[in-house]
């Protein structure tokens, strides 16, 4: 049997709600598996939730619920919120399900019977909110080191000799450079180590709610023991012969549950038991906003459901579209190292630059150049060197971030191909090779449609529906396989292609801010002026008059019809170095692919000005026709690109 791709989230205490905080976890997560799917590997996405604690039991009696009733609402809370941001998890393991039960019971019976485990008693402080032992020692006024309140507690219980386990744990981590990531919080698991680990109390007096000590009933068995041990539950341990087929997995989680948990406790115990340790044990940083670490108890969450609905209400986006920018806003947020604060404005920013530019632009542009220069079709022509060679940099890209578990850098690689698309067709400008008559034009249109198929497949793994929408629009009905991605064939000469719709409007940051302040108390607004008339031009003017308007010859790369005006029409244009974006009242007149690598004449010192709240850095020069409709000026000879018109 072929051996599984396992990956897995922590499971998600039920005294919380879902926030974006966990939604980062099950991003990381889901892009990799969704990745090893693509390769055509078999994979096994676990997450779930942690039900036993003494915290989750007293969270329900504090809900004034049935503890069984609570933890299943929230659970599926946990689900539901899941599912609706599309995470294409396998499994969904509960740890009060009798499977995960018979697992952690199988398991101390095991290290019990090989001397791992041993009666004691024990006495000392415990912090129910971080389910963790606290030493005298490390109490700060009279309060956990995380600021919890504990209590005191002297029981009879069983402990695991995690203090025998140092030695060989720290082997492992030596011979295995790559078992703990990153390296600086590896470093901070061989200090912790390096101290001397002690035994730990594996036990509770049984409230009621729990895992029981198999043949000491009166017991349960510490949530942390008991959790952990959901990893292997999940791949059919003890039971299943082929578990192993599913283990060992990757685990992610953020770095409060690294050092002590995932990286010590859980490879000694599975070390103890003669069972093989995870692959990898990384650890992200935290999600915070303001200064602390997003979490209910701060009253500081931002749920998921909520960024989502942002990007429908907000920027217009489909609802399997506004999934795939939350997606991309917790890559580009990632904190692989340190911290992130996560922030409207930083959320508004990427999806801007990003999608609604980056990847919008490369697909208006291309899709409209190929309709107008190329009948609709994709021509013959072997695609350019330089394109060829940036697709293969961007699926190298990908494929190395992806093995150094890095979804942030996979990002970065594949939007990087879209940016080198926008680039290659300003430096290629496919208006002048077709006004030129170059046969080059063949290959460069092309380049441009593969750049995009490929960069659609190289998104996939994050943006699940963003690739299928790119593919629709370039005519494309299959996905390649991944080893063929990029190869010319994937997009055969002749395919027909569709009509350029854009995927992600662009949000309009100025009006979120306004709406902010409109919040707030509001300063009386200025009374708006009636609109002034436009001014008669006088009978006669001096030439220094006439020398104070600058007119230079500008080329259109880009046009777009404005969402809600059938006459607004914004476009980028160069005059030679300098790009500028115009807002032109032409789009009756005009569709956007008459317009592009089209020379036009602007006034180009006219003060900006904002129209439809984008802002204008120009006008176009037009005739007016018999109806008052606009006709375009244009030079009668292709002239330099910025030169002066007097
Ligand atoms: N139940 C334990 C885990 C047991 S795993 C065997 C637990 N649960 S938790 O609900 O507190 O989830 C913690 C995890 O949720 C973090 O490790 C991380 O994966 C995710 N995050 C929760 N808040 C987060 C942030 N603010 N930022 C980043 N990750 C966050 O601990």
């Amino acid at each position: 049997m072929a051996q599984t791709f396992t990956i897995t989230t922590p499971i998600y205490y039920v005294n919380s709600v879902p926030h974006v905080g966990h939604a980062l976890t099950m991003l990381v997560c889901d892009a990799e598996a969704a990745y090893h799917r693509l390769r055509g590997e078999e994979v096994l996405f676990i997450t779930g939730t942690d039900e036993n604690g003494l915290k989750v039991k007293e969270a329900a009696e504090k809900a004034g619920e049935d503890a069984h009733a609570f933890v299943d609402r929230i659970s599926a809370d946990f689900r539901r919120t899941w599912d609706d941001l599309g995470f294409q998890y396998d499994d969904f393991i509960r740890t009060t399900e009798p499977r995960h039960a018979r697992a952690v019971q199988r398991l101390f019976e095991i290290l019990r019977d090989k001397g791992h485990i041993y009666q004691d008693k024990y006495e000392g402080w415990y912090d129910v909110s971080a389910e963790t032992f606290v030493r005298e020692s490390d109490l700060v006024d009279g309060k956990s080191p995380d600021g919890n309140e504990v209590r005191w507690v002297s029981e009879d219980n069983w402990f695991f000799r995690l203090s025998a386990l140092g030695e060989p744990l720290m082997a492992h981590i030596e011979a295995n450079p790559d078992f703990l990531l990153p390296a600086s919080r590896k470093n901070e698991v061989v200090s912790f180590i390096n101290q001397g680990l002690r035994d730990l109390c594996i036990t509770r007096t049984n409230p009621g709610w729990g895992i029981p000590v198999p043949g000491d009933e009166g017991k349960v068995i510490y949530v942390w023991f008991d959790a952990l041990i959901n990893y292997i539950a999940a791949t059919g341990w003890p039971d299943d012969p082929n578990w192993q087929t599913k283990w060992p997995a990757v685990h992610w989680m953020a770095k409060e549950i690294f050092t002590r948990f995932h990286a010590t406790l859980w490879p000694a115990m599975l070390m103890a038991a003669d069972l093989p340790l995870p692959s990898q044990v990384i650890a992200h940083g935290w999600f915070t906003f303001g200064k602390s670490k997003m979490s209910k108890s701060q009253g500081n969450v931002i749920a998921p459901g909520e960024l989502r609905d942002f990007f429908v209400t907000e920027a217009g986006c489909s609802a399997d579209l506004a999934v795939d920018a939350v997606r991309l806003c917790l890559a580009r947020c990632l904190p692989y190292e340190g911290d992130t604060n996560f922030t409207w404005d930083e959320v508004a920013k990427h999806y801007n630059s990003d999608l609604a530019n980056d990847l919008g632009n490369a697909l208006n542009r291309s899709l409209t150049m190929i309709h107008k220069f190329a009948g609709g079709r994709v021509p013959g022509g072997a695609v350019e060197p330089e394109v060829a060679e940036a697709i293969a940099a961007a699926k190298h890209g990908v494929e190395e971030a992806y093995a150094a578990h890095r979804v942030d850098q996979a990002a970065e690689s594949a939007i990087g191909l879209i940016r080198f698309l926008n680039k290659y067709i300003d430096t290629r400008a496919p208006w002048a090779l077709a006004k030129a008559e170059d046969p080059a034009l063949g290959s460069v249109l092309r380049g441009m449609a593969l750049a995009l198929a490929s960069a659609a497949g190289l998104v996939e793994p994050l943006l699940p529906a963003t690739a299928p929408a790119m593919r629709a629009q370039l005519g494309l009905s299959g996905r390649p396989e991944w080893a063929q991605l990029g190869a010319e064939e994937t997009l055969p000469a002749g395919t027909e292609i569709a009509q350029p719709q854009p995927l992600f409007p662009r949000l309009d940051v100025k009006k979120l801010t306004a709406q902010v302040e409109e919040s707030a108390p509001a300063e009386p607004k200025p009374k708006k002026e009636p609109k002034k008339p436009m001014p008669e031009a006088p009978a006669q003017i001096e030439f220094p008059d006439f020398m104070k308007v600058q007119l230079k010859v500008a080329r259109i790369v880009e046009a777009e019809r404005m969402e809600g005006s059938d006459k607004m029409m914004k476009l980028q244009v160069t005059l030679g170095g300098e790009s500028r974006q115009i807002m032109a009242g032409i789009a009756k007149k005009y569709a956007p692919v008459d317009l592009i690598g089209r020379q036009v004449v602007v006034v180009a010192n006219l003060k900006p000005a904002r129209l439809m709240g984008q802002e204008s850095q120009g006008m176009l020069l037009a005739a007016d026709d018999v109806d008052g409709s606009p006709i375009l000026l244009e030079p009668s000879d292709e002239a330099p690109d910025g030169s002066l018109v007097h």
